[in-house]
């Protein structure tokens, strides 16, 4: 990690407790409203909760698959072990001027750097996983932390959801509310009828009641693991604060009410589609594009991601086609 200081901008020179980071050539500064991120040849300017809610993804998501895109500028692309940082890297106005600028880190260096600005930079209150109707701002001076939202652990299941010797299942008891939106989600559980002696082994639940009890929106959570198969249920609400240029293919399954996907072509941003997507809608997302989804109404998605770790050369290097089926 280098010491470049950043230019500091007038509002900076006020002291409003915060720390500046650096690392390379990369320098980062928060005031009252913005982050700032200085590179060789500029500085990008984003609204800082906007900021902080894409840095919570990169790090809870150890840099994802494939692009981060913070904005049309910032991002990062996971190497699986390194990472790059980059300014205006998948933004053709800046590449066709040579204007852009990269840097590669070990992604443990990288992540390092980014999870101390996270915990410095989000005041108390602010929940950069909560919806927007559901967390205090992120604007001022330094106020306090918030260091238990950004640090939660995801509930992890040693077997199925509710079987013996497992997780007890979301109750109000153990503080995980059914959520104000989604007060129309059936609570009712299935009926299981097991064969004699195979009580213990024979389960359901209803996963629309489990997630309906989600206090985090934007965030992918392991619900089946089976081989290189990842499903992944997420309750979405606003804005993805990323983005998301991934590196395969991935499915996604719109389980109630409805996000609008942009999309546009991974390397270069420009306008590829709109995808509005209602429940029961499946759809793929190739893997040579960047999509953001909005979610008027908190939503229940499941993303189904290949966890393969030949895929992103697979797909870069042509041997496989950017979409999964051939109409
Ligand atoms: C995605 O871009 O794959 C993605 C990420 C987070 C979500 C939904 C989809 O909550
Ligand atoms: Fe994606």
């Amino acid at each position: 990690m280098s010491t470049a200081t950043p230019a500091t901008t007038p509002s900076a020179k006020k002291n409003l407790g915060y720390k500046t980071f650096a690392i390379g050539k990369f320098g980062f500064e928060r005031d009252e409203y913005f982050a700032h991120i200085h590179y060789p040849g500029g500085v990008q300017t984003m609204p800082v909760d906007a900021f902080l809610r894409a840095l919570m993804r990169d790090v809870g998501w150890g840099f994802f698959y494939g692009t981060v895109n913070f904005d049309h500028v910032i991002g990062t692309i996971n190497h699986y072990g390194t990472v790059e940082l980059f300014a205006g890297l998948l933004n053709e106005a800046y590449r066709s001027k040579n204007l852009h600028y990269v840097e590669t880190f070990d992604s443990k260096d990288l992540k390092k750097v980014f999870e101390q600005m996270l915990d410095d930079w989000t005041n108390e209150g602010f929940d950069p996983y909560a919806a927007p109707d559901e967390t205090g701002n992120a604007y001022g001076p330094k106020r306090g932390n918030n260091t238990k939202a950004l640090k939660r652990e995801r509930i992890v299941s040693a077997r199925m959801v509710g079987l013996p010797g497992d997780l007890p299942y979301r109750t109000d008891a153990a503080g995980q509310f059914i959520n104000r939106q989604f007060t129309d989600v059936p609570q009712d559980s299935p009926e299981v009828h097991a064969e004699p002696g195979f009580e213990g082994e024979v389960h359901a639940f209803n996963m629309f009641a489990y997630a309906s009890r989600s206090d985090v929106t934007w965030n992918p959570s392991v619900v089946s693991n089976v081989k290189d198969s990842q499903i992944c249920a997420t309750t979405e609400e606003y804005i993805l604060p990323i983005f998301h240029g991934n590196d395969r293919v991935e499915w996604f399954i719109q389980v109630c009410d409805e996000i609008t996907w942009e999309v546009a072509d991974g390397k270069t941003g420009n306008p590829r589609a709109k995808v509005t997507m209602k429940a029961g809608d499946v759809a793929a997302m190739p893997a040579d594009i960047r999509h953001k989804g909005y979610s008027p109404k908190r939503s229940i998605l499941i993303v189904w991601e290949n966890n393969d770790s030949t895929l992103p050369k697979r797909y870069s290097g042509g041997e496989l086609k950017p979409y999964p089926v051939e109409f």
